[in-house]
């Protein structure tokens, strides 16, 4: 199921490359999951991510924690200063979901965030992607994790011509087929660096990329051209 010839060299460059974030552990690391703001560092930060770029979260994420370090904390927060804090990011819904699940997590689950993608999925807020990657990134768990950068990364490593968004579900099937029994979280958080850094939609840097060798769009020299763009 695995296939050695992406997962090995692409960790292989995060152990090397990854980017230095406040909710990242070092790669390699065992998952945080025993630090109890481990998975709330997780949880907060993919939230903030979903819509936001990494370089706007850092300092709204420092900002948080310092105020809210643990879901006992947040839960117990005034919903206006919540809201208050979250002020910029946009998408404010992701703001009362995020109170809204601190205190379930607190009410139901003893202040610690379920380790499972089917438990996680019963907490207000958390839908299948950040399931996922919590999952993976806070757990340790072997999950599919795949978000925008992970689906250009993948329709170009197959050159997959199907155009979006009908090729979502191949783009599942091909990155579970590649996504490693361990390290599922460095994986996933690797996928989302090289796709944000060595390939991007527009001039990705081939000759940087530990996983040029196998790229099939990459050998057709127009790694652009994927993911392929569904006619107007
Ligand atoms: N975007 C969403 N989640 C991310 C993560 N864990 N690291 C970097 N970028 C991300």
């Amino acid at each position: 199921k695995v296939s050695p010839q992406i997962a090995a060299p692409l960790l292989a460059w995060y152990d090397a490359e990854a980017r230095v974030l406040p909710w990242r552990a070092p790669p390699g690391s065992p998952a945080p999951a025993n630090d109890p703001a481990g998975p709330y560092r997780v949880w907060l930060s993919e939230v903030m991510l979903q819509q936001t770029q990494v370089a706007t979260v850092i300092p709204y994420f420092e900002r948080w924690t310092a105020r809210w370090p643990d879901f006992a904390s947040l839960a117990a927060a005034d919903d206006a200063e919540v809201m208050s804090m979250w002020a910029g990011l946009g998408y404010y819904a992701r703001a009362r979901n995020l109170l809204k699940g601190a205190r379930a997590v607190v009410a139901e689950h003893g202040g610690r965030l379920p380790d499972t993608e089917a438990a996680l999925l019963t907490i207000p807020g958390i839908g299948a992607y950040t399931a996922a990657a919590i999952a993976a990134i806070a757990f340790g768990r072997r999950a599919v994790v795949v978000d925008g950068n992970v689906e250009r990364v993948v329709a170009r490593l197959l050159a997959i011509e199907t155009p979006m968004p009908a090729v979502k579900p191949a783009i599942r099937a091909a990155t579970d087929s590649i996504t490693p029994d361990v390290r599922a979280g460095d994986f996933a958080q690797a996928m989302m660096d090289l796709g944000s850094r060595i390939c991007t939609p527009r001039n990705p840097k081939c000759l940087l990329c530990p996983i040029a060798g196998p790229c099939a769009a990459r050998m057709e020299g127009a790694p652009e051209r994927y993911p392929v763009k569904a006619a107007k």
